[in-house]
């Protein structure tokens, strides 16, 4: 049982899908958790539910974050949107929203903890990156592009952290059960001109080698690991949970 009584850990997008999964799965093992969110009343609910604390926040508005000081041993940047277009009819202003939210606000949100965890000599940098840190898919410029930046940010995290006891990794989930992918079925149905009942077997799963969708709390498990004494020496990594997808 990895035990994180003591650590105060700050999970964006914590309101639903993996972020929900992984600020329950702190709190059971005795972290105080911030559920920083867009939607604060949701963010409310499940943060009175664990005893924790709600942070409305639009992580997509960096300037409101370039001068802010976190408090926290653990940081997840889960935060996400999805938008899926061929890159000529991609509007500029989305591609640029989504790099805001899920590479720039990633990149204030670590530089925000560090003095901290420094100080403390103590800190776990988790980036809900995706097997598309890795690999590419078409329709998801924004997308790919913001994660695979995440990805080098992780590791520079690491490199920089790592005298000071700060660990930062990659999480790479394949699709996730999750709000996130419930709703880009229908534009995926579009982009790919077939029916949305056949969207999960001929778009989503086809690379993976198990046929389903990974839930939640295998994520959060995993997150949980990261951020616990065993995981004192990982640092710099990627993580994949996709079902053999990037096995390819
Ligand atoms: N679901 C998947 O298949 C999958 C796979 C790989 C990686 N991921 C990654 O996991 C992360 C979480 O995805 P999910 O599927 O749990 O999504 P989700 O839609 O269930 O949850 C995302 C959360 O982020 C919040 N959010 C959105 N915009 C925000 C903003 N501007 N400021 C603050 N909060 C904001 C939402 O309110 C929501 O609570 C994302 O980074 C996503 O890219 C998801």
């Amino acid at each position: 049982m990895t035990d994180l009584s003591g650590r105060r850990a700050v999970v964006t997008g914590g309101a639903s899908g993996i972020g929900e999964a992984c600020a329950r799965a702190f709190a059971a093992a005795g972290a105080r958790v911030v559920i920083a969110d867009l939607n604060g009343e949701v963010a409310e609910r499940v943060a009175a539910e664990l005893g924790g604390e709600a942070w409305q926040v639009d992580l997509a508005d960096t300037a409101a974050l370039a001068d802010l000081e976190l408090e926290a041993d653990i940081l997840v940047n889960n935060a996400g949107i999805q938008h899926v277009r061929p890159i000529e009819e991609f509007e500029p202003e989305r591609f640029s929203l989504i790099l805001r939210l899920m590479l720039e606000s990633p990149f204030l949100l670590i530089r925000a903890a560090l003095p901290g965890m420094y100080a403390r000599g103590f800190g776990r940098v988790i980036n809900i990156s995706s097997v598309h840190g890795i690999r590419a898919s078409p329709f998801k410029s924004a997308y790919v592009s913001a994660k695979h930046g995440l990805e080098g940010l992780s590791k520079v995290t690491a490199l920089e952290g790592g005298p000071h006891g700060v660990t930062s990794n990659c999480i790479n989930p394949g699709y996730v059960r999750t709000p996130l992918v419930e709703k880009q079925v229908a534009d995926q149905a579009r982009v790919h001109g077939i029916p949305e009942s056949e969207v999960l077997p001929k778009v989503m799963l086809t690379e993976s080698s198990i046929k389903r969708l990974v839930e939640p709390a295998e994520v959060a498990s995993l997150a949980l690991w990261l951020a616990g004494p065993d995981a004192g020496m990982v640092t710099g990594a990627s993580y994949t949970m996709d079902g053999g997808w990037s096995a390819r």
